[in-house]
């Protein structure tokens, strides 16, 4: 697998993991008439597959995994925060930027298998250093987080997203990057997420980035005072 990151360490275990990763999809095989039943009675797709995929991977993919260490590089991102870290491989992409940048990677996980996973993960890419990962809902946890923040990925499920960057956005940095996975996947769930973004009343300037599953790209302008 070709990446951009070359530290030895980390390439290995963004090749096992990735490899372990193949394994979703029989969980998305198991999980289908579900997401079927619940399409059909008019509710998300994600309400019927949550229930299994509390052993799921469901990572970025190495594509995305590559732009978004470049631009955590580019941008000089110190601090760098994850909504939904599961078993840690966006997690290994943006700790080794916020390493090489100087900062820190803070990540976020609720279901306890999947952290221990991802604490487990960075550790043994040597990253543990410069990153932790917060134990539970992330509303909670990210309730208090250092400021400025320079880069966010927002990748836990979608009803949160655009609570999620309300709660970050008095914390970003003029110049911050925030992306939002699947915006391709989720089109409806996110629709409120993407107007925001796209509403240049709120400080944003965004676009979707056709990469891996749809990654909405947004560029934090200027502080602004975030409507209710
Ligand atoms: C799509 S996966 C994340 C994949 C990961 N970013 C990667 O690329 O390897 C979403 C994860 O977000 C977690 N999650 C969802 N809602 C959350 C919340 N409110 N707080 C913390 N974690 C959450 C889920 O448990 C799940 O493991």
């Amino acid at each position: 697998m070709h990446s951009v990151i070359a530290d030895p360490r980390v390439a290995a275990a963004l090749e096992r993991l990735y490899a372990a990763a193949k394994g979703d999809r029989w969980v998305f095989l198991r999980a289908a008439p579900a997401a079927l039943w619940s399409l059909l009675r008019g509710g998300s797709m994600l309400d019927g597959v949550l229930p299994y995929l509390q052993d799921a991977y469901i990572p970025i993919t190495p594509e995305q995994g590559d732009f978004l260490y470049l631009t955590a590089r580019l941008i000089d991102a110190r601090t760098i925060v994850e909504f939904g870290t599961s078993f840690g491989i966006s997690a290994l992409y943006l700790a080794a930027a916020a390493r090489a940048n100087g900062g820190r990677f803070i990540g976020s996980e609720r279901e306890s298998g999947k952290l221990s996973a991802a604490r487990a993960n960075i550790a043994a890419a040597g990253l543990a250093g410069v990153a932790e990962v917060r134990e539970g809902d992330a509303m909670a946890t990210f309730a208090e987080l250092p400021a400025p923040i320079d880069f966010v990925l927002l990748d836990g499920w979608k009803d949160l997203y655009l609570p999620m960057l309300r709660l970050l956005a008095p914390k970003l940095r003029a110049g911050a990057a925030v992306f939002a996975d699947n915006v391709f996947t989720f089109p409806k769930e996110l629709a409120a997420y993407v107007a925001f973004v796209r509403d240049p009343v709120n400080g944003f300037a965004s676009m979707t980035l056709p990469l891996g599953h749809g990654l909405e790209y947004s560029v934090r302008l200027a502080p602004v005072t975030i409507r209710a």
